[in-house]
């Protein structure tokens, strides 16, 4: 820090300068992102409280209450309007906030959590900070957790299964009602990762186009994290933690003297949290409505399954599976995966890269002349290869 302080126009230009160098989603070109342009009123909404502490009930009840109704707003999104829970920072917080939660809730040494091999990385940190060990199931063709190996790894060591509805890779949802009625049966812990598909589901079920159910309608189902920031448009840090009722997030309510003279609790993982992220996501759910996140799920899938119709004709492309939601997955069958993502790169175009594929997430900031002219680079990219051999 310098000694003396800059003018105010300064501090914006230099900073200015350094933010033209991030991507910009309105280019349309940023298929590599679960999260989007946020709603123009969360921008404006996230001021009203940034001074404010939700850690502080004392201090800040308006903010807590507000927090409260947002959280019960997301539990009658998820079928189950006596949930509690949070808003924190994002899908991993809330992933490591769940199997903790699991974790005080086990008897003797439950430690091994049984999840599918598309889960999110963010269990792996959960594994390391709990001491759990994970234990990976091998997927079907359809990229779904099988069950018969989840059956066959269950064991008095299990501690917790976890469904993913919307994998991180393919947007895949794993068979929910069937993970609910196994932990049931062997009265273990189930935690749905909805952190994508929290904001997708719900309004392709209102359209008829998903029916497999992923939520608290199945009784097993513990604890589903579901993330504002993704595909509820609201400002990053929104993650969204939900239970299935208070009892099981006061396990890990922790009580300080500093604060409220002793008499609140603390059930986040975090003291000091923004309110903010609470005001969007109330903000956002309030003004969309249902029938907001219908209309912009609805346009973001129509996006996404004329992409793949448009994919499905281009020859050296494979597709890994049809899309549930409006994540697609591809891989070409004659030239490295990421030769390909580094050429589009070239032309503009952010791609995600995994192992097995080339993930493209159909955001609401791309439309479909921004697919067009992606089906079109990638056309152009694949025949220079061609060319080249
Ligand atoms: C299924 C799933 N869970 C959890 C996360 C982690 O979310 P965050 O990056 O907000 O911590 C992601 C992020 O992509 C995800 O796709």
């Amino acid at each position: 820090m310098q000694e003396k302080g800059l003018d105010e126009k300064e501090v914006l230009e230099a900073l200015e300068k350094m933010l033209r160098k991030d991507a910009a989603y309105s280019s349309g070109k940023i298929l590599a992102s679960m999260c989007s342009e946020p709603l123009e009123l969360t921008k404006k909404v996230y001021t009203l409280a940034v001074e404010k502490n939700l850690g502080d009930e004392f201090l800040f009840p308006g903010s807590v209450e507000l927090e409260r109704k947002t959280v019960s707003m997301l539990g009658i999104l998820l079928s189950n309007p006596d949930a509690s829970g949070h808003i924190v920072t994002g899908g991993t917080e809330a992933n490591i906030t769940a199997l903790w939660v699991a974790k005080k809730l086990s008897e003797g040494d439950r430690r091994e959590v049984i999840l599918p091999e598309s889960a999110h990385f963010s269990f792996e940190r959960a594994a390391d900070i709990l001491e759990l060990k994970l234990m990976k199931i091998p997927l079907t063709d359809e990229f779904k957790i099988d069950t018969y190996q989840v059956k066959e790894t269950l064991n008095h060591k299990t501690l917790a299964i976890v469904g993913v509805a919307g994998s991180t890779g393919l947007g895949v949802v794993d068979p929910i009602p069937e993970l609910s009625d196994i932990a049931l049966d062997h009265d273990v812990y189930l935690h749905v990762d909805a952190a994508f598909g929290g904001f997708v589901l719900p309004f392709l079920q209102d359209m008829g186009l998903y029916g497999g159910g992923f939520d608290f309608e199945s009784p097993g189902v513990k604890s589903i994290t579901i993330d504002p920031h993704k595909m509820g448009l609201c400002p990053i840090p929104a993650g969204g933690i939900l239970f299935r009722d208070s009892s099981l997030l006061s396990i890990i309510g922790k009580s300080v003297d500093y604060i409220g003279r002793g008499r609140l609790k603390f059930t986040t993982l975090f003291g000091t949290r923004p309110a903010s992220p609470a005001v969007d996501v109330w903000a956002a759910m309030k003004s969309l409505g249902r029938s907001g996140y219908r209309t912009i799920v609805k346009n973001c899938m129509d996006n996404a399954m004329r992409l793949y119709e448009d994919l499905k004709r281009l020859k050296d492309v494979h597709l890994l599976v049809k899309p549930t939601m409006n994540i697609i997955g591809f891989s070409c069958s004659k030239v490295d995966d990421g030769l390909v993502v580094d050429r589009l790169l070239e032309r503009g175009w952010a791609l995600s890269l995994f192992p097995t594929h080339i993930r493209v997430v159909v955001m609401p900031h791309t439309n479909a002349q921004h697919l067009k002219a992606f089906v079109s680079d990638l056309e152009e990219v694949l025949e220079s290869f061609e060319n080249h051999v």
